[in-house]
């Protein structure tokens, strides 16, 4: 059995906190959080306890710290935890400046650190790198990832999240980086408030199309929107030299009317909470996996500095409505 924790009891510390109680080889000791009612709420909840950080990084019986609070805080934690001996997973992006998350590369480049780009974790999308990477349709030539949220998050959580590059399609700048295989090196983005004012006014965006061109001159389109009204939009096209290989959304059942009117199926899976849930619960398997030391993380540090990268070029070329160039 691992001791561990998780710091942060909002949306996605709860689905961590629930699949660590879940799993044989962990125990959840302790949630963190300022707020007490999330905190208390959790712990209730779960069987664990609420605590502060340093006592639940004084305490020997814990091995890996869940680090799912906001974004601002994911760096110092992750830092504190590893100097403490602790293994972490960290959810996504790795903090919102890339110079400062560059600066720990060297502590938390080699450490026992996993990252929460969920996504590598989903079965579809593991069964689609699979099948790209099997040949069977040639060589990829191109790649068109729509990733479109159901509605948008509270501005709240906009004004904390570093923008919709480095919030949201982070995970789709680790998945092109992972479906790719190479590393994009010429960012476009395209990008505008269309759908909140509101997240204009906090100086944020909330549509993109973003191109990505990758050294050996394979293209990439990112498309991303915070509101569908459709549900949770998930779909990957891979275009090969031989055919195409894609995942298809996942609906919330099989369930289809046929009638005269025409076919009816059911809806779409509503959000991350459901559409991910087996990825996370992949994501809390694999931890134990590297704490049994039979792995080593699957996403790591420099994945998060490599993706970080990518969002800071197109923030600037969506400012400057030029290509721009990812620093490598
Ligand atoms: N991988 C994914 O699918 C996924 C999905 C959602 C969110 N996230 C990431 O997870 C993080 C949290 O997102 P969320 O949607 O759960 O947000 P949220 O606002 O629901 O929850 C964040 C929680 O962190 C707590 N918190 C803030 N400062 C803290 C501190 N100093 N110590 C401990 N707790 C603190 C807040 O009180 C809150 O309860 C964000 O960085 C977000 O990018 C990842």
């Amino acid at each position: 059995m691992h001791g561990i924790a998780v710091i942060g009891a909002g949306r996605i510390g709860r689905i961590h906190a629930a699949n660590a109680k879940a799993h044989p080889n962990l125990e959840l000791k302790y949630v963190v959080d300022p707020v007490a009612a999330a905190a208390n709420d959790l712990a209730a909840a779960t069987g664990a306890q609420v605590a502060e950080l340093d006592d639940v990084l004084a305490d020997e019986s814990i091995a890996a710290a869940v680090v799912a609070s906001s974004t601002d805080t994911h760096l110092d934690f992750s830092v504190r935890a590893i100097e403490a001996g602790k293994a972490v997973f960290c959810e996504k992006p790795l903090d919102l400046d890339l110079g400062k998350a560059k600066s720990a590369q060297s502590l938390l480049g080699d450490a026992p650190f996993l990252l929460g780009f969920n996504r590598r974790f989903d079965p579809n999308f593991r069964k689609l790198h699979e099948r790209i990477r099997s040949g069977e349709m040639g060589a990829l030539e191109t790649l068109h990832i729509i990733s479109h949220d159901p509605a948008p998050p509270p501005l709240a959580y906009v004004k904390v999240s570093g923008g919709m590059f480095k919030d949201m399609t982070i995970h789709d700048f680790d998945m092109a980086r992972w479906l790719l295989g190479e590393e994009p090196v010429e960012v476009y983005a395209a990008a505008a408030a269309i759908v909140d004012p509101a997240i204009g006014e906090a100086g944020d965006v909330d549509t993109a199309k973003t191109v990505l061109r990758t050294q050996s001159g394979r293209i990439c389109v990112i498309s991303n929107s915070r509101r569908s009204g459709y549900g949770y939009d998930q779909r990957i096209e891979a275009f090969c030299s031989k055919g195409l290989i894609r995942a298809g959304n996942v609906l919330s059942s099989t369930v289809e009317s046929w009638g005269e009117e025409g076919a009816r199926s059911d809806a779409l899976q509503n959000f991350f909470l459901d559409r991910y849930a087996e990825a996370y619960r992949a994501e809390m398997a694999h931890l134990v996996d590297v704490l049994d030391g039979e792995a080593k993380p699957l996403v790591g540090y420099g994945d998060g500095i490599q993706a970080l990268r990518i969002a800071e070029s197109a923030m600037q070329s969506h400012q400057t409505a030029k290509m721009v160039r990812v620093d490598l």
